[in-house]
C-alpha cells in the first residue's frame, strides 16, 4: 500500500514538472508571438517609410525641386543645374545628370530648409546655410552638402530598374531616368551624409 502510496507521490511530482515546462513553452511562445505581431504593425521597418512617386512629374530637368514630408526634395539636375555660375564661383562641380533625392534637412544644426524661388536655392531659416539645387552647400554656416536619401525607380510592374549606391560623405548621385520607369521610389529611413567643404566658411550672397 506504501509503495503504491510513493508511485502516486512520484508519478504527480513528475506531471508537476511537465506542467511546469509546458506552461514556460507556453509563455515563451506567447513572448515570441507579441514580439513577432508588434514589430510587423508598430516598428518603423523602412517599408512602411518607402515614398512612391509618380516619375513623370520629374521628367523636365531643372525644375524647382518637390518637397514632401518629410524633408525629402526630388530634384532633376540638367544642364542648367549642373553648370550654374555659382558653382564655379565656389570651384565645385557636379558630374551626375538625372534624379537625385536630397533630405531637405540643414548640415548645421538640423532645421528644416526651404527653397527660395528668387535666389533659388534652399535656405535655412536659423543661422543663414544655403545650398544650391544639387544640395551643394553654398554659404555658412554648413559645411556639408545636403544628405542624399537611397531610391531607386519602377516600372509598370513594380520591378526594380535602377538604384542608387551610396555611402557618406560622397558626391551628388543623380541617376537618368531608366526607359520604362513608372515610379520614383524613396527610402526615408536611409540617407546618406554629403561631402565635408569647410572652404565655405566665408558667406557667400
Ligand atoms: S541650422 Fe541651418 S544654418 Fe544653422
Amino acid at each position: 500500500m506504501e509503495m503504491i502510496a510513493g508511485q502516486i507521490t512520484k508519478l504527480n511530482r513528475r506531471e508537476f514538472l511537465y506542467y511546469i515546462w509546458g506552461a514556460s513553452l507556453a509563455l515563451l511562445s506567447a513572448e515570441g508571438l507579441g514580439a513577432i505581431w508588434w514589430y510587423a504593425f508598430h516598428s518603423d521597418t523602412p517599408s512602411k517609410k518607402v515614398l512612391r512617386l509618380d516619375i513623370n512629374q520629374f521628367r523636365e530637368p531643372d525644375q524647382p525641386p518637390k518637397i514632401y514630408y518629410p524633408a525629402v526634395a526630388v530634384v532633376h539636375i540638367g544642364e542648367k543645374s549642373a553648370s550654374e555660375p555659382r558653382l564655379h564661383k565656389i570651384k565645385r562641380t557636379v558630374t551626375g545628370r538625372g534624379i537625385a533625392v536630397l533630405r531637405a534637412v540643414c548640415t548645421h544644426l538640423g532645421c528644416v530648409i526651404g527653397w527660395g524661388s528668387a535666389s533659388e536655392r534652399f535656405e535655412c531659416p536659423c543661422h543663414g546655410a544655403k545650398f544650391l539645387a544639387s544640395g551643394v552647400v553654398y554659404g555658412n554656416p554648413a559645411k556639408y552638402d545636403l544628405s542624399q536619401f537611397h531610391f531607386w525607380f519602377e516600372d509598370a510592374y513594380e520591378r526594380k530598374l535602377t538604384e542608387t549606391m551610396h555611402r557618406d560623405f560622397a558626391p551628388l548621385q543623380a541617376l537618368p531616368i531608366p526607359a520604362g520607369a513608372e515610379t520614383l521610389v524613396i527610402d526615408t529611413s536611409r540617407y546618406f551624409m554629403g561631402e565635408f567643404h569647410p572652404e565655405t566658411e566665408k558667406r557667400l550672397d
